[in-house]
């Protein structure tokens, strides 16, 4: 009823234009997705994730000083406070990772010398958006350690963010490809226009509230299995069906019992992802490389029948769940992967919402009774 007597009212806000930026655009009917102008391909298969986060936040390409200064910055503000490690052995060992990454963040934001800088300060914004993407991965990394019973590593300032990350989750160094792969995938999930969770971040500075709260908002935002916690989702359920030779009965009975398939579909994207097509690479190489083709082989099954039956297509998160899976990496990291990649977004665009910001304070439709009158409790 509400949606003919509203014209004006979406449900999900689906088309509704929520704001202006310069940091993302998704162009839906030819599959692109650019960050500040560049190609998603081009960052991830020519860049770093460091040169996509330099990007996103300061908004050109760095230079070689720029980069190396960067990188400096961000070896220097990688280790968080003892304090901060403390909080998080508090959690019992069956908390989730994105818990931990909420919490993690959350306790280290009153030792962030810049905290009590007023919303609105711009350089202090950016200082605290590098603080946050340097610091992601350890939170994450050295989170997982302790969750399971190890002592947190000190990051090693030579490292890039993708392998501190696999070097604190495994507590050996990384080999150059698995790096790559990582590194990479870091790219893809950095940014992605107003989606859920950089919204949720959006919203929450927009009261002049600071860039952490925005982070704990935008980490619980993305932990949903409609959003970021979809890669973890779709690797479960690749482990249900098993084998290729159950994969096409299984797709059809969830399909005919209406299930969501998670890893598919998207708001934006109606045709590809560009991401999911870009991961899909990865994914299939490294199950040749591996020699355990079988999720691949499940996976073009279950984009054959969703396309044929359903005109729906992977999204980033279905490649990249098998791609972690071969990896090795524990399949409730995958969200959290997503969290280190789109600190970066979710930073850029804090800033440029307090750089212009107004409330963010949209309407709704009243459709509750209306002339109650008033009875003493004890006569209801
Ligand atoms: N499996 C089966 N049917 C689907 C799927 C799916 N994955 N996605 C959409 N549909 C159908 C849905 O049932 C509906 O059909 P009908 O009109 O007959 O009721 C129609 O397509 C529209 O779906 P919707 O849920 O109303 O579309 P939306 O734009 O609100 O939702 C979505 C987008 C991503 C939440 C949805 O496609 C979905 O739930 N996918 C599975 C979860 C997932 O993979 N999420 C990750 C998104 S990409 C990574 C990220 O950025 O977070």
């Amino acid at each position: 009823m509400s949606a003919t007597m509203y014209p004006n009212y979406s449900p999900g806000l689906e088309g509704v234009i929520g704001g202006i930026t310069t940091i993302s655009d998704i162009i839906s009917e030819t599959s692109t997705l650019v960050y500040r102008g560049y190609n998603v391909h081009d960052l991830a298969s020519h860049g770093s994730f460091e040169e996509t986060a330099y990007l996103l936040l300061f908004g050109h390409l760095p230079d070689r000083k720029e980069l190396e200064s960067f990188m400096a910055t961000l070896a220097a503000e990688r280790e968080v406070p003892a304090q901060v490690y403390t909080a998080l052995q508090q959690l019992p060992p069956s908390t989730h990772p994105m818990d931990i990454a909420r919490l993690g963040f959350a306790a280290y934001a009153p030792f962030d010398p810049d905290y009590n800088e007023p919303a609105t300060n711009h350089d202090a914004n950016l200082r605290k958006a590098v603080r946050i993407v340097a610091k992601a991965s350890t939170i994450v990394g050295n989170g997982h350690r302790i969750r399971t019973g190890k002592a947190p590593l000190a990051p090693k300032p030579e490292h890039t963010i993708a392998q501190n990350f696999l070097y604190l989750v495994n507590g050996v160094e990384p080999d150059a490809e698995t790096a790559h792969v990582m590194d990479s995938s870091l790219t893809l999930y950095a940014e992605h226009g107003f989606n859920a969770s950089t919204f949720a971040c959006r919203v929450c500075v927009a009261t002049l509230s600071d860039l952490y709260s925005g982070i704990c908002a935008g980490i619980g935002t993305l932990r949903g299995p409609l959003h970021g916690g979809a890669n973890e989702e779709a690797m479960h359920m690749l482990q249900k069906i098993g084998t290729p030779d159950k994969a096409d009965a299984w797709i059809h009975n969830a399909l005919a019992n209406k299930d969501k398939i998670m890893g598919f579909g998207h708001r934006e994207y109606k045709k590809q992802d560009p991401r999911a097509i870009y991961m899909t690479k990865v994914a299939k190489a490294l199950g040749e490389k591996t020699g355990d083709t079988k999720w691949g082989q499940i996976a073009d099954i279950l984009e054959n029948v969703m396309a044929t039956e359903k005109n729906i297509h992977p999204n980033v998160d279905f490649p990249a769940a098998y791609a972690y899976y071969l990896l090795g990496i524990p399949i409730d990291l995958y969200t959290p992967i997503f969290v280190v990649a789109r600190t970066s977004g979710w930073t850029a665009h804090m800033v440029e919402q307090l750089d212009n910001n107004r409330l963010i304070r949209p309407k709704c439709i009243y459709e509750g009774p209306t002339s109650e009158t008033w009875v003493p409790v004890d006569e209801r």
